[in-house]
């Protein structure tokens, strides 16, 4: 039964229209002139999370960038006409930043949608400030790296929040050296404050976002969308094959230790061992061979591993497969090899009281379309991995046409965005209604 009383399809219609315009403008907002790109702690960073913080204070938001450069809004808890401060506060959001070459969705919809959910549930005060009708307070967050874009490790935005950063994590470089601290600081946050963006799960009801399935499930299946059951595990590594750089023209096949060869067999046996699994995914995204000359031998080829499962244990298997193989693969050609492990992040699974808020709040918003909505299992990553350390976390994924994504073409209508809209609200109205 919808509750989302006395909002016109209009209203949802004009909440979609903007989402779809400030993704756009979102878009602008790009370390390269032609791709979108926007890593953890960049000038592009500080930029969104200002467009934020203004959409935020336009409707009424509290606003505070934290410890570790996530952008918040909170609106307080209204009771008799006055705000109640320091209710635990149910958490909307997703992320702002982006891959390499990114589209203009992943993330950046479930934040903006989630600005128009608080648009759609806000109420004035007695003096004209605005607050929730509801037994929690409202937050949205706009995580600040969940993709891992610039320092190989992912959700540290989310990892700050959740309380659960490392600080050997601080020695991570990025593609030009520069290490996690110093980013801290020449971005103006400080290092050693990083432990007050946490929070303790009593501020907390839970934590409910909205994004694009980034997969052709929904697609196929002719619907808009979706109740998320778990959230991958996943784990990367940095693999370095060790071998010897001599003369291309000089050394015969019987002397070379080539050590791109290698890497390119390990690159083979990563997908022939994960597609022989099921919901396994190893992916090997980068490869580069040094000294990287067309005359040379490779002596030393670096490669990525990201590998994610729907089981921590089958996924931690499957690596140590991997391990044999590439003992086997390396042994045979005489070379050496070793691995760094980047980032790891259990499999998350969606609480089942927000599961059922979402599947609720997706049946008010279409009534009759089906006797249940679609359930999901997210092999892509989000903030929720991490936040569910602190927190319940619930997902409500939305159709992407193609599942094309983590590329320029990704895409979501902004008819599917309405439905979303309105379906988020319902749940959050749903939650509250559990709750009240
Ligand atoms: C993030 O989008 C990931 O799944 O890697
Ligand atoms: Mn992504
Ligand atoms: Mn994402």
């Amino acid at each position: 039964m919808p509750l989302l009383t006395g909002v016109t399809p209009d209203r949802v219609a004009a909440a979609a229209r903007r989402v779809m315009a400030r993704c756009d403008e979102l878009a602008r907002v790009s370390a390269s002139s032609n791709g979108i790109e926007r890593i953890y702690l960049s000038p592009e960073h500080a930029r969104v999370n200002r467009l934020a913080a203004e959409w935020m204070r336009e409707l009424g938001m509290r606003t505070r960038q934290d410890a570790a450069g996530n952008q918040l809004g909170r609106l307080e808890r209204l009771v008799g006409g006055g705000l109640e401060p320091a209710a635990p506060a149910l958490m909307l959001g997703s992320h702002l930043d982006t891959v390499r070459d990114a589209g203009r969705f992943d993330g950046i919809v479930g934040v903006l949608m989630a600005l128009e959910v608080a648009r759609l549930l806000r109420a004035p005060t007695d003096d004209d400030r605005y607050g929730v009708p509801l037994p929690f307070a409202l937050e949205v967050v706009a995580f600040s790296d969940e993709e891992g874009a610039r320092f190989g490790k992912a959700l540290l935005g989310s990892s700050a929040v959740a309380g659960i950063w490392d600080d050997d994590w601080w020695a991570l470089t990025d593609a030009e050296g520069t290490t996690l601290r110093q980013a801290f600081l020449e971005f103006g946050l400080d290092p050693a404050r990083i432990g007050e963006a946490a929070r303790r799960p009593a501020e907390l009801v839970g934590y409910l976002e909205a994004h694009i399935e980034q997969g052709p499930e929904l697609h196929r299946r002719g619907e808009a969308l979706a109740v998320v059951t778990s959230i991958a595990a996943a784990r990367r590594f940095q693999l370095v094959v060790e071998g010897e750089s001599r003369h291309a023209g000089g050394t015969p096949y019987d002397m070379r230790r080539d050590a791109l060869l290698g890497a390119s067999e390990a690159a083979l046996a990563v997908e022939r061992i994960c597609a022989a699994e099921h919901h396994i995914i190893g992916t090997v995204g980068q490869l580069e061979a040094f000294p990287g000359a067309v005359n040379i031998v490779p002596g030393e080829a670096r490669l990525s591993l990201d590998l994610r499962g729907e089981l921590d244990g089958e996924r931690d298997r499957v690596w140590d497969e991997i391990s044999r193989e590439l003992d086997v693969i390396m042994g045979r050609r005489h070379l050496r090899w070793h691995s760094r492990e980047v980032h790891n992040a259990p499999a998350v699974m969606c609480a089942p009281l927000l599961q059922d808020v979402v599947r609720e709040g997706i049946l008010s918003t279409l009534p009759g379309a089906m006797d249940e909505p679609t359930t999901l299992f997210s092999p892509a990553g989000h903030d929720g991995m991490s936040i569910g350390a602190v927190t319940d976390v619930g997902m409500l994924f939305l159709r992407n046409p193609d599942g094309i994504s983590h590329h320029p073409d990704e895409s979501v209508s902004g008819a599917d965005v309405a439905l979303g809209i309105r379906a988020l609200a319902e749940s959050v109205l749903q939650l509250a209604a559990d709750r009240a």
